[in-house]
């Protein structure tokens, strides 16, 4: 039998991610840096948030999804392959964690003209992930696609946020018209087990259905058939992205933060909020990892963006998630970062083998302030650009640390994505929140529900048409 490459002890070292802080500490970044001996008197504070950690471990049910049942794994390769034998497009309905995953996925890891190859090249179905409800969009989508060479895969772990709902019902009437009794073969439902609308449509359609295990909220569903679907259905090794969660959870097993490269970030960034740094910003160096920015962005701002903290206080806290591409944004963003307030903490996404090499020609021009440039890779072009932006960071004394991908491939992903939230978890800890909450977005929800007249909401309407007046003199 063939081992697979992440059975092999050697090869996940050499494909292990690594954190470096340097920059966020003393040592390197003076005054302005964290001193030892402030996570030193931490002790007590990170004991607790790592009993805590240790305690809810089961309850945190996404932390168990990398070893998800055999038989489900199966299921979700089956229903991948037979998808891309019978349909030309797979299109993802959802929103929020309920697409942005399955989107940092496959930027992540196929190739980055994915839907441009030829079919001959690809060999799969084209994706759309659709996570608006701009109509302008949907009716682009329907001029692209052939609904009957069409597979849609409906996402919603509530079954009833109206912007994948109203998707769903478009395109149910749209399968109807064009199908007529075959339009459930269209159809994947991915929900609750137990509850909710969507569930219940799917039952009564008999629609193919996944299931977003019970304790698994939206922005922690990645490692769920949430992503693994729309994974599977581009060709990717979903085995290797669940066994780089595996690895993660190892490495992020220890209770001290010297040990625990998810502590150890989350501490840090707790240090700065406290300090003042009020933005994280998402720097990856790489398109494909763009996406994973979005996908931290919704994680880190809806865990700890919160109102109140575990006993009940207002506390207002939360850090600003901001996403930015190097080496793009250094000719934009960076500026800011370098010489505006004193108020970010900057994470680059630093890829070590990018899986492309492309050679700068040498001599093309004659000008040797021109032609320096020649003889290089553009390989070497972006590695010196994240140093040299890691370098005015420290230099200016912006608080910054990078995280190292050996390559990207799905052992890498699997295992930023576990680091990520395991951090955020532990951050949510630390902050005496509760991380898996989202009363805030629910509330947008509600009052959705509420002006679109859905039953049971008319007390929030009622709320809402008590609003003070607008006054004309504020619209210019
Ligand atoms: O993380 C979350 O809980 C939210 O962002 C949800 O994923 C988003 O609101 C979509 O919810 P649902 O999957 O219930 O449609």
């Amino acid at each position: 039998m063939n081992l697979q490459r992440f059975q092999d002890e050697t090869w996940c070292g050499k494909n292990r991610i690594h954190i470096d802080v340097n920059n966020m500490m003393r040592a390197r970044l003076g005054e302005r840096g964290i001193d030892e001996a402030e996570l030193d008197q931490m002790q007590d504070q990170l004991f607790v948030a790592a009993e805590a950690m240790k305690k809810k471990r089961y309850s945190m049910a996404w932390r168990e999804l990398p070893y998800m049942e055999q038989s489900i794994v199966e299921d979700i390769e089956r229903t991948a392959a037979q998808i891309n034998e019978r349909f030309d497009a797979f299109v993802v309905l959802g929103i929020g964690g309920s697409a942005l995953g399955a989107i940092a996925i496959q930027n992540a890891l196929t190739h980055l003209r994915y839907n441009e190859l030829p079919k001959s090249k690809r060999s799969r179905a084209k994706i759309y992930i659709e996570d608006n409800v701009d109509p302008e969009r949907m009716a682009a989508l329907l001029d692209v696609i052939d609904v009957k060479r069409t597979m849609f895969n409906v996402i919603t772990k509530s079954g009833g946020t109206s912007e994948t709902m109203a998707q769903f019902l478009i395109v149910l009437n749209l399968l109807h018209e064009e199908l007529g009794d075959d339009f459930s073969s269209h159809l994947i439902a991915t929900t609750d087990a137990v509850r909710g609308n969507l569930l219940a449509l799917a039952k009564r359609y008999g629609l193919k259905t996944f299931y977003v295990p019970e304790g698994v909220g939206g922005r922690f569903s990645v490692l769920s058939p949430v992503g693994l679907l729309p994974a599977a259905v581009c060709g990717i090794d979903i085995r290797e992205l669940l066994a780089g969660g595996m690895y993660m959870d190892k490495l992020c097993a220890a209770d001290d933060v010297w040990e625990n490269p998810a502590y150890l970030l989350a501490a840090l960034q707790y240090i700065a909020m406290r300090r003042g740094m009020n933005i994280s910003v998402m720097m990856p160096y790489a398109d494909s990892l763009k996406y994973m920015a979005d996908w931290y962005a919704q994680l880190w701002a809806e865990s700890l963006g919160k109102r109140y903290d575990k006993n009940g206080q207002s506390v207002y806290t939360g850090q600003t998630p901001v996403k930015a591409l190097g080496v793009t944004d250094q000719h934009s963003q960076a500026q800011l970062y370098t010489q505006g307030p004193f108020d970010k903490v900057v994470t680059l996404l630093c890829v070590e083998n990018y899986r492309a090499t492309v050679q700068i020609p040498q001599g093309v021009t004659g000008m040797d302030s021109v032609d320096f440039l020649g003889g290089h890779t553009l390989n070497e072009l972006i590695s010196v650009e994240q140093g040299a932006m890691a370098y005015a960071l420290l230099k200016s004394e912006r608080m910054n640390c990078s995280i190292l991908l050996p390559q990207v491939n799905p052992f890498t992903i699997g295992q930023l994505f576990y680091l990520l939230e395991v951090e955020t978890a532990f951050a949510g800890e630390l902050l005496n929140i509760d991380a898996f909450d989202q009363p805030g977005v629910e509330e947008g929800k509600n009052s959705a529900y509420a002006l679109l007249g859905r039953p049971g909401y008319e007390a929030k309407r009622a709320e809402l048409e008590r609003l003070p007046e607008k006054k004309d003199k504020y619209v210019l």
